[in-house]
């Protein structure tokens, strides 16, 4: 069976995408899954492009074990599009941004939203913490926890 592609989506890739990332190969691996799906992440816009993640999502997803290392760069559709199997955005309006971008019913077909997969209906966004407090960065791994949980399920259940 061919591997299959993910590419985890938010504004800056920063924060969120990358965080969403490391947790899914992290789970990926434990599920014993990593050879059959790999995963990257990317921004809608390119300001950051080549920065390491925020240091302080690096420093809170380390604490829980996850190693977040990619490095920022802007969504590419005629090229993202065609890679990867599935697209996951962390918000609505990723959702939106991502939808511009498209070419075709196919490519629409790929997007997904982050907290579809969770199981915890609390959330239905992943929130932007880039001008938040610690805090908000400890939930956005919560929330990333629960949905890449669900995310694993559905691959498992679903493929
Ligand atoms: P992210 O957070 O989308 O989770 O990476 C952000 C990072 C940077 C900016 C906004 C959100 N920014 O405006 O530079």
């Amino acid at each position: 069976m061919s591997k299959k592609h993910i590419l985890f989506v938010c504004l800056g890739n920063i924060c969120r995408s990358p965080a969403a990332e490391a947790v899914m190969v992290t789970k990926l691996k434990s599920s014993k899954l990593d050879h059959r799906y790999s995963c990257d992440s990317a921004g809608i816009i390119g300001f950051h492009a080549g920065a390491k993640a925020d240091p302080r999502m690096r420093k809170q997803a380390q604490e829980r074990g996850y190693s977040v290392t990619s490095l920022s760069r802007q969504v590419r559709p005629e090229v993202d599009f065609d890679k990867f199997d599935l697209i996951v955005a962390m918000d609505d309006q990723n959702v939106r941004d991502l939808t511009k971008l498209t070419r075709s019913d196919s490519d629409r077909m790929k997007i997904v939203k982050m907290t579809d997969f969770s199981s915890d209906s609390s959330y239905t966004v992943v929130p932007d913490p880039y001008y938040g407090t610690i805090a908000d960065f400890d939930l956005v791994l919560d929330i990333l926890e629960q949905s890449c949980d669900g995310l694993v399920n559905f691959l498992t259940t679903k493929n």
